[in-house]
């Protein structure tokens, strides 16, 4: 059946730098509907023409040169646009004719993207459904949801009940990047596609688990979503949450939308809650010098730019293993790391110095960038008595494979258009990450809270969260990709 997507937030800077590349970059794979039309919908006053000169010109910029003349007039004629507000109610029965003039009134499926600021989230998806955009009689009727997908728990149910008011849970599809990222998938397939791992798993022979998003750029020109969000929200409540659900679920029985999201869920249930006496103990944030001088930062901003967390999953396979959960700006480099740091052997035969519990076996995933996987374990050193290193076995995803990694939007596009929602987050699974964030968000906003420490920019956040690590016995994997 021919295909639409309508994408609201069509002049922002979502739809420019990451969907329509990824659109284009479909097309050219030959992988969108043969009929599948594009409509940008924003309140900016562009025609046809105006847009896809924007669009490509942004794309030249990205792509650091003009794309293939053929190609992009060929996916230059699927763009069309329409000039409309989200909040005028009358604007959705425009949009509605010029729809079913755009389709000539033939059956379509459609995609509606919310890629607008998500105070606008609401009034879209109830407009959509009283103007009939979204009624699923005349073809498949999907909706994709930009994060971040609320600001606390209370905002995140009152869009879910608006959300479900309009479409089934079945046609909803909340985004959250990660899980389009080639390496976060291959994560699953690491664990489930090989039986050498499986066994070893578990608390019996994992210390800890650390998961760490650093990001070397300071918050720059985002600074008024930042500043009223904080890395808390930005980054812990999705990507984070969502890599430690994909490295602590169960094996679902297939791999199927509902079945995966299941497993993802029961690990969130199973998180320990916290209590005053954990909150203080287990979280620490920073915000880097320099922050309060980013343009519209108030100069006593308390916005969390770093945080650690620290989890436990209480079930058979997880209870007391910690899982560390890092992320912050401003850091020494750019990486995304899930570090499975294993317990050091029970009986040291070869030194008596008792090692430390950094120098057992880890396994790194990395994430992004130079993604691939290192496996650390001990080696002999030639011509040195017994004395042992700790030395790696690697895979490199470059290396092993030729041509860059598709942008995760790509994988998240195709799947929406596809209905396989495998990737993307059950309303249950975001309220449940809600319901972990909001009681850390709520104690750094209390009293009992000291003040967000200031650390250094380009290190590894502040030196208390060094620190509070070497006091449980353990140490961050504080080390930038090295994999090519
Ligand atoms: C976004 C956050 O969701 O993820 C940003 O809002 C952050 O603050 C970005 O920089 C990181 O994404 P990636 O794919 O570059 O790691």
């Amino acid at each position: 059946m021919p295909y639409t997507i309508v994408i609201f937030g069509a002049s922002g800077d979502l739809t420019r730098r990451k969907l329509i590349p990824a659109l284009y970059q479909l097309f050219r794979k030959n992988r969108l509907p043969k009929d599948c039309k594009i409509v940008g919908v924003s309140r900016s006053k562009f025609d046809d023409d105006a847009w896809r000169n924007h669009l490509l010109e942004s794309l030249s910029d990205l792509q650091k040169q003009d794309p293939d003349k053929n190609d992009w007039s060929q996916f230059a004629t699927r763009l069309r646009y329409f000039s409309g507000d989200i909040a005028v109610a009358e604007d959705f029965s425009n949009l509605s004719e010029f729809l079913a003039q755009l389709e000539a009134s033939q059956p379509h499926e459609r995609i509606f993207y919310l890629s607008t600021s998500p105070n606008l989230y609401s009034a879209a998806v109830t407009n959509l459904g009283k103007h009939g955009l979204a009624n699923q009689a005349e073809g498949s009727r999907r909706i994709i949801v930009e994060k971040p997908f609320g600001t606390n728990l209370a905002t995140a149910k009152s869009l879910n009940t608006s959300l479900h008011a309009v479409f089934p849970e079945s046609q909803i599809y909340r985004i959250d990047h990660y899980l389009g990222k080639e390496s976060v998938q291959n994560l699953l397939v690491l664990r489930f596609a090989n039986s050498i791992f499986e066994p070893i798993w578990n608390r019996n022979y994992i210390d800890h688990v650390q998961i760490t998003v650093a990001e070397s750029l300071p918050v720059g020109s985002r600074s008024s979503y930042y500043n009223a969000t904080g890395v808390l929200r930005d980054m812990f409540q999705n990507h984070l949450l969502q890599l430690l659900t994909i490295t602590a679920m169960e094996a679902p029985a297939r791999y199927a939308p509902n079945m995966i999201r299941d497993e993802k869920v029961k690990v969130l249930r199973a998180i320990r809650p916290m209590t005053p006496k954990t909150l203080a103990g287990s979280t620490l944030r920073g915000q880097y010098d320099g922050y309060r001088n980013e343009s519209g930062v108030p100069n006593d901003s308390q916005t969390d730019t770093f945080a650690a967390v620290k989890l436990f999953i209480d079930n058979w396979r997880w209870t007391d293993v910690p899982f560390y959960l890092r992320s912050g700006k401003a850091m020494s480099c750019r990486t995304t790391q899930i570090v499975i740091q294993f317990r050091k052997p029970p009986h040291m035969l070869f030194s008596d110095e008792a090692k430390p519990q950094a120098e057992a076996n880890r396994l790194v995933i990395q994430i992004q960038p130079a993604e691939g996987i290192q496996l650390h374990f001990q080696t002999k050193v030639p011509d040195a008595g017994m004395k042992l290193r700790l030395t790696d076995l690697d895979f490199s995803f470059q290396r092993e494979f030729s041509g860059a990694l598709p942008d995760a939007y790509q994988r998240l596009l195709l799947d929406a258009i596809n209905g396989d929602a495998s990737l993307f987050a059950r309303s249950d699974e975001v309220e449940l990450a809600w319901e972990i964030i909001d009681p850390i968000a709520n104690f750094w906003r209390s009293p009992a809270a000291t003040p967000v420490e200031i650390y250094p920019p380009q290190l590894w956040g502040p030196e208390t969260a060094t620190e509070w690590m070497r006091r449980q016995g353990r140490e961050w994997f504080d080390v930038c990709p090295v994999l090519n």
